[in-house]
């Protein structure tokens, strides 16, 4: 495949990215961080989009496990296999060279998440040390927003299990606020929507599927109508309903006030000259979740700035983490250290 030597790797809760750095880098894996395991053997049986397709269809033989919970490690050896196997993928399975690895994790992980995240990549195969970089700042990077300059920047990364805000100048994460809400947040928003209004019970994938056709953050004009199926809360037997888009704009205006809070508490932490930088360049919004409909719009109005969704949201932290490798002169002081070097607020 890619025979490289330097990997930047965006363990998510809900997909595990890694990219190579190089004219504005390029990703190589975008895979849900999911596996499947067999119950008896515990041998693995499939992992990425092989053992999604698995999620709520396996047969009691199998077991379908997301090892990454709301942005850290929650099954430590299923990591390192997932690790092991793509880092392999991408470097050759005989390379004898360990690969130089950068990976993104969220700002306010403790020092055992760090040192968690270290030992998988280092376990898995990655030349010691492991780097560890800030998701914001990686996700700054990886959307071209400049960082050379002693401007602040507004940076909103929004994962499935986690967002954040966070504060950047030259490099360094100045002030940061995460809250432990995210896209899975709001697809379990809708699927209580569907219940409570419809009485009709749909699965995981299907809330998924519905908030990806339909959902928006504010009303739109000719919302899309969607049929969904599902079992009938009283009768037990299968029905479906048809949703149209703007009944489900409160229940998800409701999930974003977490964020809305995460980064108005980070703003009003922020030193006064920096705040003066962010009210003209406006907030980047990163992480897939910023491609909810209306995302922008919504926080705007909320937040009073202009917002602005990167153009590769999703890719930018895995992207960014590539781009550090190949800028670790001006980079390296703000990774994160083994004692975890940066002071900021867990909101939840
Ligand atoms: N078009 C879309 N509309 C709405 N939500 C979307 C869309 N595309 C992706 N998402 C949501 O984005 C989330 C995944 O984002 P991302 O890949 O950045 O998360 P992650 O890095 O795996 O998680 P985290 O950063 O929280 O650990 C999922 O909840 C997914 O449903
Ligand atoms: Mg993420």
């Amino acid at each position: 495949m890619f025979f490289t030597k330097r990997l930047g790797i965006d363990l998510g809760t809900s997909r595990l990215r890694i990219a190579v750095p190089g004219r504005g880098g390029r990703i190589v894996i975008d895979e849900p961080t999911v596996v499947t395991l067999s119950n008896q053997e515990h041998a693995v049986l499939a992992a990425g989009s092989d053992a999604a397709s698995m999620l709520g269809r396996a047969p009691d033989s199998v077991s379908v496990i997301s090892p990454m919970r709301e942005g850290v490690i929650d099954d430590y050896l299923i990591v390192e296999a997932l690790l092991r196997y793509y880092m392999s993928l991408v470097t050759g399975r005989f390379n004898l060279v360990r690969p130089e690895v950068m990976i993104a994790t969220p700002a306010g992980v403790t020092n055992v998440e760090q040192r968690a995240v270290r030992d998988a990549a280092e376990q898995a195969g990655s030349r010691r040390p492991a780097h560890l970089i800030a998701n914001p700042l990686a996700a700054a990077i990886g959307a071209g927003v400049p960082m050379g300059d002693p401007r602040g920047a507004l940076i909103g990364n929004l994962g499935a299990g986690r967002s954040e805000a966070a504060v950047l100048s030259m490099y360094g994460v100045v002030v940061w606020e995460s809250a432990r809400v995210g896209g899975q947040v709001v697809t379990e928003a809708i699927a209580e929507h569907v219940k409570r209004r419809h009485n009709l019970l749909i699965g995981e994938p299907t809330a998924e599927e519905l908030k990806f056709a339909s959902a928006s953050a504010v009303p739109v004009e000719d919302p899309v109508r969607s049929e969904v199926r599902g079992r009938d809360q009283s009768s037990g037997m299968p029905r479906s309903v048809t949703i149209t888009a703007n009944e489900l704009v409160p229940s998800i205006q409701q999930v974003l006030q977490t964020f809305i809070e995460v980064t108005r508490s980070t703003l009003e932490r922020t030193p006064p000259e920096l705040t003066a930088d962010i009210i003209d360049r406006g907030m980047m919004l990163t992480g897939g979740a910023a491609r909810l409909q209306g995302i922008d719009v919504y926080l705007a109005e909320q937040i009073g700035i202009p917002v602005t969704i990167a153009d590769n949201a999703e890719d930018a932290v895995a992207l960014g983490a590539a781009e550090a490798l190949d800028n670790l002169d001006v980079v390296g002081p703000n990774l994160l250290a083994q004692e975890g070097a940066l002071s900021g607020n867990e909101a939840r």
